[in-house]
Protein backbone atom coordinates (compact mmCIF):
# COMPACT_ATOMS: atom_id res chain seq x y z
CA UNK A 1 0.00 0.00 0.00
CA UNK A 2 1.82 3.18 -0.88
CA UNK A 3 1.11 6.58 0.91
CA UNK A 4 0.74 9.88 0.43
CA UNK A 5 4.49 10.72 -0.82
CA UNK A 6 6.02 13.33 -2.43
CA UNK A 7 8.71 11.25 -4.01
CA UNK A 8 11.77 12.88 -5.38
CA UNK A 9 14.27 10.82 -6.29
CA UNK A 10 12.20 8.46 -7.74
CA UNK A 11 10.81 10.88 -9.92
CA UNK A 12 13.72 10.27 -11.93
CA UNK A 13 12.63 6.96 -13.39
CA UNK A 14 9.03 7.99 -13.36
CA UNK A 15 6.27 9.58 -15.31
CA UNK A 16 5.10 12.45 -12.94
CA UNK A 17 2.65 15.04 -12.89
CA UNK A 18 2.94 18.00 -15.34
CA UNK A 19 3.43 20.47 -12.83
CA UNK A 20 6.93 19.16 -11.69
CA UNK A 21 8.10 18.84 -15.07
CA UNK A 22 7.00 22.43 -15.40
CA UNK A 23 9.15 23.53 -12.47
CA UNK A 24 12.24 21.37 -13.86
CA UNK A 25 11.55 22.30 -16.95
CA UNK A 26 12.21 26.16 -15.59
CA UNK A 27 15.50 25.01 -14.08
CA UNK A 28 17.33 22.64 -16.47
CA UNK A 29 19.22 25.61 -18.47
CA UNK A 30 21.89 25.72 -15.51
CA UNK A 31 22.64 21.94 -15.27
CA UNK A 32 25.07 20.04 -17.18
CA UNK A 33 26.19 16.23 -16.98
CA UNK A 34 29.29 14.72 -15.75
CA UNK A 35 31.57 16.26 -18.00
CA UNK A 36 30.58 19.86 -17.83
CA UNK A 37 31.84 21.89 -15.97
CA UNK A 38 28.97 22.62 -13.29
CA UNK A 39 28.91 25.64 -11.67
CA UNK A 40 25.91 24.50 -9.29
CA UNK A 41 23.43 27.26 -9.52
CA UNK A 42 20.82 25.46 -10.78
CA UNK A 43 17.15 26.44 -9.64
CA UNK A 44 14.75 28.18 -10.36
CA UNK A 45 15.16 31.98 -8.76
CA UNK A 46 19.13 30.65 -8.20
CA UNK A 47 21.61 33.45 -9.62
CA UNK A 48 23.87 33.20 -12.68
CA UNK A 49 26.53 30.21 -12.09
CA UNK A 50 29.38 32.11 -10.44
CA UNK A 51 32.51 32.36 -12.33
CA UNK A 52 35.50 30.57 -10.73
CA UNK A 53 38.93 32.96 -11.29
CA UNK A 54 41.45 30.29 -11.03
CA UNK A 55 44.06 31.14 -8.01
CA UNK A 56 47.34 31.85 -9.28
CA UNK A 57 48.86 28.98 -6.86
CA UNK A 58 51.61 28.99 -4.00
CA UNK A 59 55.22 28.92 -3.89
CA UNK A 60 56.94 26.92 -1.34
CA UNK A 61 58.31 29.08 1.48
CA UNK A 62 61.90 28.16 1.75
CA UNK A 63 61.88 29.67 5.76
CA UNK A 64 58.58 27.33 6.84
CA UNK A 65 60.89 24.24 8.37
CA UNK A 66 58.60 20.95 6.88
CA UNK A 67 59.39 17.63 8.50
CA UNK A 68 57.02 16.18 6.08
CA UNK A 69 57.34 17.07 2.18
CA UNK A 70 54.79 15.97 -0.56
CA UNK A 71 53.77 16.41 -3.49
CA UNK A 72 50.28 15.43 -4.46
CA UNK A 73 49.19 15.34 -7.93
CA UNK A 74 45.29 15.24 -9.19
CA UNK A 75 45.49 12.79 -12.04
CA UNK A 76 43.40 10.69 -14.47
CA UNK A 77 44.29 6.85 -14.15
CA UNK A 78 42.78 3.54 -15.09
CA UNK A 79 42.33 0.74 -12.25
CA UNK A 80 41.03 -2.75 -12.53
CA UNK A 81 38.02 -2.52 -10.06
CA UNK A 82 35.49 -5.29 -11.92
CA UNK A 83 35.82 -8.00 -14.51
CA UNK A 84 36.59 -6.89 -17.23
CA UNK A 85 37.37 -3.14 -18.51
CA UNK A 86 39.67 -1.37 -16.30
CA UNK A 87 37.75 1.86 -14.61
CA UNK A 88 39.12 5.62 -15.49
CA UNK A 89 39.25 7.31 -12.55
CA UNK A 90 40.66 10.61 -11.14
CA UNK A 91 43.14 9.90 -8.11
CA UNK A 92 45.56 11.85 -5.82
CA UNK A 93 49.13 10.40 -6.25
CA UNK A 94 51.27 10.69 -3.26
CA UNK A 95 55.18 10.90 -3.33
CA UNK A 96 57.28 11.90 0.03
CA UNK A 97 60.15 13.92 -0.56
CA UNK A 98 61.16 14.24 2.88
CA UNK A 99 59.80 12.60 5.72
CA UNK A 100 59.11 9.08 7.03
CA UNK A 101 58.36 6.89 4.03
CA UNK A 102 55.27 5.61 5.81
CA UNK A 103 53.76 9.16 5.45
CA UNK A 104 52.23 8.12 2.02
CA UNK A 105 50.22 4.85 1.90
CA UNK A 106 48.86 4.47 -1.98
CA UNK A 107 45.83 1.84 -1.63
CA UNK A 108 46.56 -0.96 -3.95
CA UNK A 109 43.86 -1.26 -6.87
CA UNK A 110 41.76 1.46 -5.69
CA UNK A 111 39.75 4.16 -6.93
CA UNK A 112 41.12 6.72 -4.68
CA UNK A 113 44.08 8.23 -3.04
CA UNK A 114 46.47 8.17 -0.56
CA UNK A 115 46.58 7.61 3.12
CA UNK A 116 48.46 10.37 4.46
CA UNK A 117 49.80 9.74 8.42
CA UNK A 118 51.41 12.30 10.21
CA UNK A 119 52.05 13.17 13.68
CA UNK A 120 50.76 15.85 16.05
CA UNK A 121 53.41 18.98 15.99
CA UNK A 122 54.87 18.56 12.66
CA UNK A 123 55.39 20.96 10.06
CA UNK A 124 53.46 19.54 6.30
CA UNK A 125 54.40 20.51 3.18
CA UNK A 126 52.00 19.32 0.75
CA UNK A 127 52.78 20.54 -3.21
CA UNK A 128 49.44 19.92 -4.59
CA UNK A 129 49.57 19.81 -8.39
CA UNK A 130 46.38 19.98 -10.49
CA UNK A 131 47.08 17.56 -13.70
CA UNK A 132 43.31 16.58 -14.40
CA UNK A 133 42.53 16.27 -18.12
CA UNK A 134 39.53 18.24 -18.39
CA UNK A 135 41.09 21.95 -18.48
CA UNK A 136 38.64 23.37 -17.24
CA UNK A 137 38.72 21.77 -14.11
CA UNK A 138 39.74 23.95 -11.16
CA UNK A 139 40.61 22.11 -7.91
CA UNK A 140 41.85 23.02 -4.61
CA UNK A 141 42.33 20.34 -1.54
CA UNK A 142 40.59 20.75 1.69
CA UNK A 143 42.19 19.26 4.81
CA UNK A 144 38.60 18.37 6.40
CA UNK A 145 38.80 18.61 9.95
CA UNK A 146 42.03 20.10 10.55
CA UNK A 147 42.50 23.88 12.48
CA UNK A 148 44.17 25.97 9.96
CA UNK A 149 44.94 29.35 8.59
CA UNK A 150 42.43 30.10 5.63
CA UNK A 151 45.06 30.05 2.77
CA UNK A 152 45.40 26.33 3.71
CA UNK A 153 42.17 25.39 4.46
CA UNK A 154 41.50 25.12 1.02
CA UNK A 155 38.99 27.47 0.00
CA UNK A 156 36.92 27.47 -3.04
CA UNK A 157 38.39 30.24 -3.57
CA UNK A 158 41.52 29.14 -4.02
CA UNK A 159 41.25 26.54 -6.49
CA UNK A 160 43.68 26.48 -9.22
CA UNK A 161 43.51 25.75 -13.09
CA UNK A 162 45.35 22.25 -14.71
CA UNK A 163 48.88 22.62 -14.60
CA UNK A 164 49.17 25.02 -11.74
CA UNK A 165 50.33 24.11 -8.26
CA UNK A 166 49.44 25.33 -4.81
CA UNK A 167 51.81 24.55 -2.18
CA UNK A 168 50.36 23.96 1.38
CA UNK A 169 52.15 24.35 4.33
CA UNK A 170 51.50 23.96 7.89
CA UNK A 171 51.47 23.10 11.48
CA UNK A 172 49.22 20.09 12.61
CA UNK A 173 48.06 21.23 15.86
CA UNK A 174 44.74 19.00 16.18
CA UNK A 175 44.43 15.87 18.42
CA UNK A 176 45.22 12.65 16.94
CA UNK A 177 42.48 11.12 14.85
CA UNK A 178 41.14 10.60 11.59
CA UNK A 179 40.55 13.88 9.20
CA UNK A 180 40.27 13.07 5.32
CA UNK A 181 41.44 15.66 2.10
CA UNK A 182 39.40 16.08 -0.86
CA UNK A 183 38.56 18.87 -3.35
CA UNK A 184 36.56 21.85 -3.00
CA UNK A 185 36.03 24.03 -5.78
CA UNK A 186 32.52 25.20 -5.91
CA UNK A 187 30.32 23.79 -8.37
CA UNK A 188 32.62 20.66 -8.82
CA UNK A 189 33.29 19.60 -5.82
CA UNK A 190 30.43 16.45 -6.17
CA UNK A 191 32.13 15.35 -9.51
CA UNK A 192 36.10 15.30 -8.31
CA UNK A 193 34.90 13.34 -5.37
CA UNK A 194 32.72 11.10 -7.20
CA UNK A 195 35.48 10.31 -9.76
CA UNK A 196 37.84 9.48 -7.15
CA UNK A 197 39.70 12.38 -5.48
CA UNK A 198 39.72 11.94 -1.74
CA UNK A 199 42.25 10.50 1.07
CA UNK A 200 42.50 9.76 4.39
CA UNK A 201 44.63 12.22 6.95
CA UNK A 202 45.69 10.67 10.11
CA UNK A 203 47.44 12.35 12.94
CA UNK A 204 49.05 10.64 15.65
CA UNK A 205 50.33 11.84 18.89
CA UNK A 206 51.90 10.84 22.11
CA UNK A 207 49.20 11.15 24.03
CA UNK A 208 47.11 8.66 21.85
CA UNK A 209 50.29 6.25 21.60
CA UNK A 210 50.53 6.05 24.98
CA UNK A 211 46.76 3.99 25.31
CA UNK A 212 48.67 1.33 23.29
CA UNK A 213 45.43 0.57 20.58
CA UNK A 214 46.32 -1.52 17.74
CA UNK A 215 48.87 -0.55 15.51
CA UNK A 216 49.86 -1.46 11.77
CA UNK A 217 48.04 -3.65 9.42
CA UNK A 218 45.59 -3.42 12.92
CA UNK A 219 44.60 -0.05 12.12
CA UNK A 220 42.69 -0.17 9.39
CA UNK A 221 41.33 2.87 6.87
CA UNK A 222 37.60 1.78 5.78
CA UNK A 223 36.70 4.54 3.44
CA UNK A 224 32.87 4.13 2.57
CA UNK A 225 31.65 5.45 -0.78
CA UNK A 226 28.91 4.59 -3.35
CA UNK A 227 28.87 4.79 -6.76
CA UNK A 228 26.99 3.61 -10.66
CA UNK A 229 29.38 1.68 -12.82
CA UNK A 230 27.80 1.27 -16.72
CA UNK A 231 28.19 -1.90 -18.57
CA UNK A 232 31.58 -0.90 -19.72
CA UNK A 233 32.93 -0.67 -15.91
CA UNK A 234 32.73 3.58 -16.07
CA UNK A 235 31.76 5.45 -13.36
CA UNK A 236 28.09 6.98 -14.27
CA UNK A 237 27.59 10.03 -12.64
CA UNK A 238 24.95 12.90 -13.47
CA UNK A 239 22.17 12.70 -15.89
CA UNK A 240 21.01 9.19 -15.77
CA UNK A 241 17.87 9.86 -14.80
CA UNK A 242 15.30 12.79 -16.54
CA UNK A 243 15.93 16.26 -16.25
CA UNK A 244 19.66 15.79 -17.29
CA UNK A 245 21.08 15.30 -12.97
CA UNK A 246 18.52 17.82 -11.92
CA UNK A 247 17.02 15.77 -9.52
CA UNK A 248 20.00 13.91 -8.37
CA UNK A 249 21.55 17.33 -7.72
CA UNK A 250 18.36 18.22 -5.93
CA UNK A 251 18.21 15.07 -3.92
CA UNK A 252 22.04 14.04 -3.70
CA UNK A 253 23.58 11.17 -5.81
CA UNK A 254 23.14 7.67 -4.78
CA UNK A 255 25.25 4.71 -6.10
CA UNK A 256 23.98 1.18 -6.18
CA UNK A 257 27.27 -0.46 -5.55
CA UNK A 258 29.25 -0.03 -2.24
CA UNK A 259 32.79 0.77 -2.75
CA UNK A 260 35.35 0.36 0.75
CA UNK A 261 38.94 2.20 0.23
CA UNK A 262 37.65 2.55 -3.64
CA UNK A 263 37.13 -1.34 -4.21
CA UNK A 264 34.29 -2.69 -4.80
CA UNK A 265 32.78 -5.96 -3.02
CA UNK A 266 35.63 -5.25 -0.42
CA UNK A 267 36.51 -7.79 1.94
CA UNK A 268 38.61 -7.50 4.74
CA UNK A 269 41.23 -10.75 5.76
CA UNK A 270 41.51 -10.85 9.63
CA UNK A 271 43.22 -12.55 12.56
CA UNK A 272 41.41 -13.68 16.11
CA UNK A 273 42.72 -10.78 17.58
CA UNK A 274 42.23 -6.85 18.05
CA UNK A 275 41.60 -4.54 15.59
CA UNK A 276 40.88 -0.60 15.07
CA UNK A 277 38.55 0.45 12.28
CA UNK A 278 39.21 4.26 10.92
CA UNK A 279 35.51 4.48 9.39
CA UNK A 280 34.97 7.64 6.55
CA UNK A 281 31.78 7.89 5.39
CA UNK A 282 33.26 9.54 2.20
CA UNK A 283 29.98 9.55 -0.09
CA UNK A 284 28.78 12.27 -2.00
CA UNK A 285 24.92 11.65 -0.31
CA UNK A 286 24.32 8.46 1.45
CA UNK A 287 24.00 8.15 5.02
CA UNK A 288 25.18 5.10 6.34
CA UNK A 289 23.35 3.18 9.00
CA UNK A 290 26.30 1.02 10.38
CA UNK A 291 25.90 -2.56 12.18
CA UNK A 292 27.13 -5.77 12.73
CA UNK A 293 25.67 -8.42 10.72
CA UNK A 294 25.40 -10.69 14.31
CA UNK A 295 24.07 -8.15 16.16
CA UNK A 296 27.06 -7.86 18.45
CA UNK A 297 27.31 -4.11 19.66
CA UNK A 298 29.32 -1.56 17.38
CA UNK A 299 32.51 -0.25 20.16
CA UNK A 300 32.68 3.54 18.93
CA UNK A 301 35.90 4.93 20.36
CA UNK A 302 36.47 8.30 18.50
CA UNK A 303 34.78 10.46 16.00
CA UNK A 304 35.35 13.42 13.57
CA UNK A 305 37.59 14.67 16.27
CA UNK A 306 40.13 12.00 17.67
CA UNK A 307 39.36 9.51 20.56
CA UNK A 308 36.32 10.06 22.41
CA UNK A 309 36.93 9.90 26.66
CA UNK A 310 35.74 6.27 26.56
CA UNK A 311 34.26 3.59 24.40
CA UNK A 312 30.60 3.85 24.01
CA UNK A 313 28.56 0.80 22.61
CA UNK A 314 25.88 1.14 20.38
CA UNK A 315 23.72 -1.20 18.28
CA UNK A 316 24.09 0.78 15.14
CA UNK A 317 25.78 4.30 14.20
CA UNK A 318 25.09 6.89 11.88
CA UNK A 319 27.78 8.02 9.68
CA UNK A 320 26.47 11.19 7.14
CA UNK A 321 29.17 11.63 4.71
CA UNK A 322 32.32 13.82 5.67
CA UNK A 323 31.75 12.09 9.18
CA UNK A 324 34.43 9.47 10.83
CA UNK A 325 34.33 7.22 13.35
CA UNK A 326 36.62 4.84 14.79
CA UNK A 327 35.28 1.02 15.68
CA UNK A 328 37.12 -0.98 18.21
CA UNK A 329 36.58 -4.63 17.48
CA UNK A 330 38.20 -7.68 18.85
CA UNK A 331 37.88 -11.04 16.87
CA UNK A 332 39.49 -12.99 19.49
CA UNK A 333 36.50 -15.37 19.80
CA UNK A 334 35.98 -15.91 16.29
CA UNK A 335 36.74 -18.79 14.09
CA UNK A 336 39.17 -18.96 11.93
CA UNK A 337 36.92 -19.68 9.16
CA UNK A 338 33.98 -17.34 10.06
CA UNK A 339 33.08 -14.27 8.65
CA UNK A 340 30.94 -11.32 9.82
CA UNK A 341 29.59 -9.10 7.95
CA UNK A 342 29.63 -4.40 8.34
CA UNK A 343 26.18 -3.94 7.35
CA UNK A 344 24.05 -0.75 6.85
CA UNK A 345 20.76 -0.90 8.27
CA UNK A 346 17.28 0.34 7.00
CA UNK A 347 16.17 3.50 8.25
CA UNK A 348 13.40 6.05 7.87
CA UNK A 349 12.76 9.33 7.55
CA UNK A 350 15.71 11.15 5.74
CA UNK A 351 14.09 11.73 2.43
CA UNK A 352 10.97 11.08 0.69
CA UNK A 353 9.09 11.67 4.50
CA UNK A 354 5.70 11.12 4.36
CA UNK A 355 3.39 14.10 4.77
CA UNK A 356 1.15 14.09 8.09
CA UNK A 357 -2.20 14.52 8.04
CA UNK A 358 -1.37 17.94 9.78
CA UNK A 359 0.37 19.53 7.29
CA UNK A 360 -1.55 18.30 4.44
CA UNK A 361 -3.49 21.05 4.32
CA UNK A 362 -0.92 23.54 4.50
CA UNK A 363 0.14 22.02 0.88
CA UNK A 364 -0.04 22.92 -2.73
CA UNK A 365 0.26 21.47 -5.70
CA UNK A 366 0.81 18.00 -4.84
CA UNK A 367 -1.12 14.58 -6.08
CA UNK A 368 -0.17 11.58 -5.60
CA UNK A 369 3.51 10.36 -7.55
CA UNK A 370 3.73 7.36 -8.93
CA UNK A 371 6.68 5.44 -7.16
CA UNK A 372 9.66 4.26 -9.03
CA UNK A 373 12.04 1.64 -8.21
CA UNK A 374 15.59 3.41 -7.71
CA UNK A 375 18.57 0.51 -7.58
CA UNK A 376 19.43 1.41 -3.71
CA UNK A 377 17.20 4.26 -2.24
CA UNK A 378 18.69 5.90 0.53
CA UNK A 379 17.43 3.94 4.27
CA UNK A 380 17.78 0.91 2.43
CA UNK A 381 19.45 -1.63 4.19
CA UNK A 382 22.79 -3.05 2.15
CA UNK A 383 26.18 -5.00 3.03
CA UNK A 384 29.29 -2.96 3.20
CA UNK A 385 32.33 -5.40 3.78
CA UNK A 386 32.65 -8.74 4.87
CA UNK A 387 34.97 -9.22 7.15
CA UNK A 388 36.78 -12.88 6.96
CA UNK A 389 38.61 -14.44 10.07
CA UNK A 390 41.34 -16.04 8.37
CA UNK A 391 44.22 -16.37 11.13
CA UNK A 392 45.00 -17.55 14.68
CA UNK A 393 46.76 -14.99 16.09
CA UNK A 394 49.06 -15.79 18.88
CA UNK A 395 49.65 -12.46 20.79
CA UNK A 396 49.13 -14.81 24.09
CA UNK A 397 46.99 -13.23 26.97
CA UNK A 398 44.73 -11.18 24.40
CA UNK A 399 44.25 -7.34 24.11
CA UNK A 400 42.27 -5.16 26.76
CA UNK A 401 40.93 -2.04 25.24
CA UNK A 402 41.51 0.67 28.44
CA UNK A 403 38.46 1.86 30.24
CA UNK A 404 39.05 5.39 29.59
CA UNK A 405 40.91 7.37 27.27
CA UNK A 406 42.34 11.15 27.40
CA UNK A 407 39.54 13.90 28.09
CA UNK A 408 38.25 15.12 25.10
CA UNK A 409 39.18 19.09 25.11
CA UNK A 410 36.00 20.00 25.66
CA UNK A 411 34.60 23.66 25.60
CA UNK A 412 32.55 25.35 28.69
CA UNK A 413 28.96 26.76 27.52
CA UNK A 414 29.62 29.30 30.33
CA UNK A 415 32.33 30.94 27.98
CA UNK A 416 29.68 31.70 25.40
CA UNK A 417 28.81 34.56 24.31
CA UNK A 418 25.31 33.86 23.16
CA UNK A 419 24.23 31.18 24.90
CA UNK A 420 20.97 32.19 25.57
CA UNK A 421 20.74 33.22 21.96
CA UNK A 422 22.08 31.29 19.48
CA UNK A 423 23.38 32.21 16.23
CA UNK A 424 20.90 30.89 14.31
CA UNK A 425 20.87 28.68 10.55
CA UNK A 426 17.97 27.61 9.44
CA UNK A 427 17.69 25.52 6.21
CA UNK A 428 14.54 25.59 3.97
CA UNK A 429 14.47 24.56 0.38
CA UNK A 430 12.80 27.25 -1.62
CA UNK A 431 11.89 26.93 -5.73
CA UNK A 432 14.48 23.80 -6.21
CA UNK A 433 16.84 25.64 -4.01
CA UNK A 434 18.58 24.63 -0.76
CA UNK A 435 19.24 27.76 1.46
CA UNK A 436 20.96 28.99 4.85
CA UNK A 437 18.68 31.54 6.20
CA UNK A 438 17.58 32.04 2.84
CA UNK A 439 20.52 32.47 0.99
CA UNK A 440 23.02 30.35 -1.18
CA UNK A 441 26.46 30.42 -2.02
CA UNK A 442 27.95 34.02 -2.91
CA UNK A 443 31.55 33.44 -3.25
CA UNK A 444 33.21 34.64 -1.18
CA UNK A 445 30.41 36.91 0.93
CA UNK A 446 30.25 36.75 4.42
CA UNK A 447 26.54 38.33 5.73
CA UNK A 448 26.73 40.60 8.75
CA UNK A 449 25.10 37.59 10.67
CA UNK A 450 28.28 35.27 9.67
CA UNK A 451 30.76 37.88 11.58
CA UNK A 452 32.28 36.37 14.09
CA UNK A 453 34.76 37.40 16.90
CA UNK A 454 38.20 35.47 17.21
CA UNK A 455 38.52 33.62 20.76
CA UNK A 456 35.21 33.76 21.62
CA UNK A 457 33.12 30.96 22.11
CA UNK A 458 29.75 30.79 20.63
CA UNK A 459 26.57 28.55 20.35
CA UNK A 460 25.07 27.74 16.82
CA UNK A 461 21.48 26.43 16.14
CA UNK A 462 21.07 25.09 13.39
CA UNK A 463 17.14 24.15 12.09
CA UNK A 464 16.27 21.65 9.56
CA UNK A 465 13.15 23.27 8.22
CA UNK A 466 9.96 22.01 6.65
CA UNK A 467 9.15 23.44 3.32
CA UNK A 468 5.65 23.80 3.50
CA UNK A 469 3.82 25.01 0.08
CA UNK A 470 6.92 23.40 -1.34
CA UNK A 471 5.84 20.83 -4.30
CA UNK A 472 9.53 19.09 -4.30
CA UNK A 473 10.52 18.52 -0.64
CA UNK A 474 7.86 19.62 1.64
CA UNK A 475 9.63 17.47 4.89
CA UNK A 476 12.60 18.59 4.23
CA UNK A 477 15.72 15.74 4.23
CA UNK A 478 18.30 14.58 6.37
CA UNK A 479 21.92 17.26 6.04
CA UNK A 480 24.93 16.43 7.62
CA UNK A 481 26.58 19.62 8.33
CA UNK A 482 30.33 20.77 7.93
CA UNK A 483 31.79 23.95 9.16
CA UNK A 484 35.52 24.46 8.39
CA UNK A 485 38.60 25.33 10.81
CA UNK A 486 36.83 23.87 14.09
CA UNK A 487 35.87 21.22 16.05
CA UNK A 488 33.21 21.55 17.95
CA UNK A 489 30.91 20.35 20.25
CA UNK A 490 26.97 18.86 19.79
CA UNK A 491 25.38 19.80 22.51
CA UNK A 492 21.58 19.37 22.34
CA UNK A 493 19.44 17.77 19.66
CA UNK A 494 15.60 18.57 19.20
CA UNK A 495 13.12 17.05 17.37
CA UNK A 496 10.89 20.50 16.81
CA UNK A 497 8.14 18.33 15.01
CA UNK A 498 6.80 15.23 16.74
CA UNK A 499 5.23 14.41 13.90
CA UNK A 500 8.42 13.17 12.25
CA UNK A 501 9.34 11.05 15.33
CA UNK A 502 8.75 7.52 14.01
CA UNK A 503 11.59 7.81 11.59
CA UNK A 504 13.59 9.96 13.90
CA UNK A 505 13.17 7.07 16.09
CA UNK A 506 14.84 4.47 13.47
CA UNK A 507 17.85 6.57 14.06
CA UNK A 508 18.40 8.77 17.33
CA UNK A 509 20.17 6.14 18.79
CA UNK A 510 22.35 6.18 16.43
CA UNK A 511 24.19 9.36 16.68
CA UNK A 512 27.39 10.00 18.64
CA UNK A 513 27.89 13.41 20.27
CA UNK A 514 30.14 12.47 23.27
CA UNK A 515 33.79 13.73 21.46
CA UNK A 516 34.70 16.52 18.85
CA UNK A 517 32.62 17.12 15.76
CA UNK A 518 33.45 18.88 12.93
CA UNK A 519 30.34 17.22 10.70
CA UNK A 520 27.19 16.03 11.98
CA UNK A 521 23.83 15.06 10.44
CA UNK A 522 20.78 16.54 10.97
CA UNK A 523 17.04 14.92 10.35
CA UNK A 524 14.26 16.63 8.94
CA UNK A 525 12.48 18.97 11.55
CA UNK A 526 15.49 18.51 14.04
CA UNK A 527 17.19 21.29 15.67
CA UNK A 528 21.05 20.96 16.41
CA UNK A 529 23.11 22.71 18.98
CA UNK A 530 26.76 23.19 18.82
CA UNK A 531 29.20 24.68 21.04
CA UNK A 532 32.26 26.43 19.02
CA UNK A 533 35.07 28.56 19.64
CA UNK A 534 36.86 30.56 16.71
CA UNK A 535 40.49 30.85 18.05
CA UNK A 536 44.42 31.41 15.77
CA UNK A 537 43.36 32.67 13.01
CA UNK A 538 40.79 35.24 11.00
CA UNK A 539 39.54 34.96 8.00
CA UNK A 540 36.75 33.52 5.83
CA UNK A 541 36.08 29.96 6.13
CA UNK A 542 33.22 27.83 4.47
CA UNK A 543 30.29 25.82 6.57
CA UNK A 544 28.45 23.74 4.03
CA UNK A 545 26.34 20.57 3.90
CA UNK A 546 28.29 17.86 2.98
CA UNK A 547 26.25 15.88 0.59
CA UNK A 548 28.07 16.98 -1.85
CA UNK A 549 25.54 18.09 -4.32
CA UNK A 550 24.00 19.83 -2.27
CA UNK A 551 27.00 22.04 -1.45
CA UNK A 552 28.08 22.02 -5.19
CA UNK A 553 23.87 23.41 -5.47
CA UNK A 554 24.93 26.24 -2.93
CA UNK A 555 23.95 25.41 0.02
CA UNK A 556 27.34 26.70 1.24
CA UNK A 557 28.44 30.13 2.77
CA UNK A 558 31.34 31.18 4.44
CA UNK A 559 31.82 33.05 7.81
CA UNK A 560 34.67 35.55 8.96
CA UNK A 561 36.30 35.27 11.71
CA UNK A 562 37.90 38.69 12.79
CU1 LIG B 1 34.83 17.78 3.67
CU2 LIG B 1 34.09 21.68 3.11
O1 LIG B 1 34.41 19.71 3.31
CU1 LIG C 1 35.94 20.41 5.83
CU1 LIG D 1 22.04 18.91 2.38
Amino acid sequence: MKKFFITRRRLLRTSVSSSVLFLAGCATTATQPMMGMNHGNMGVGAAKPMEMKPHPGRVPNEAFGADVDIVLRAIQTEVALLSGRATQVWRYEGQVLKGDNGTVTMLPNSSIGPIIRVRRGQKVRVRFSNQLPDKTALSVVHWHGLHLPEDMDGHPRIAIAPDSTYTYEFEVTDRAGTYWFHPHPHGDTARQVYRGLAGMFIVSDDEEQALKLPVGEFDVPLVLQDRVFDADNQLLYLGMGMMGGMMEQMMGFLGDKILVNGRPNAGLDVATRAYRLRVLNGSNARIYKLAWSDGSPLMIIGTDGGLLDKPVQRHYLMLSPGERAEIFVDFNKRKVGDSLKLVSLAFEGAENVPVPAAYQSQMRGMGQMMMGGEALPLGHAFDVLTVNIRRDDNQGGGYTLPIAFNQVPRLNIGDAVNAARPRLFEIDHQMMNWRFNGKQWEGDVAAANEQVKLNTTEVWEFVNKLNLGEMMDPMGMAHPIHIHGVQFQVIERTLAVPELQPGYDTVRAGFVDDGLKDTFLMMPGERVKVLLRFKDFAGKFVYHCHNLEHEDQGLMRNYQVQ
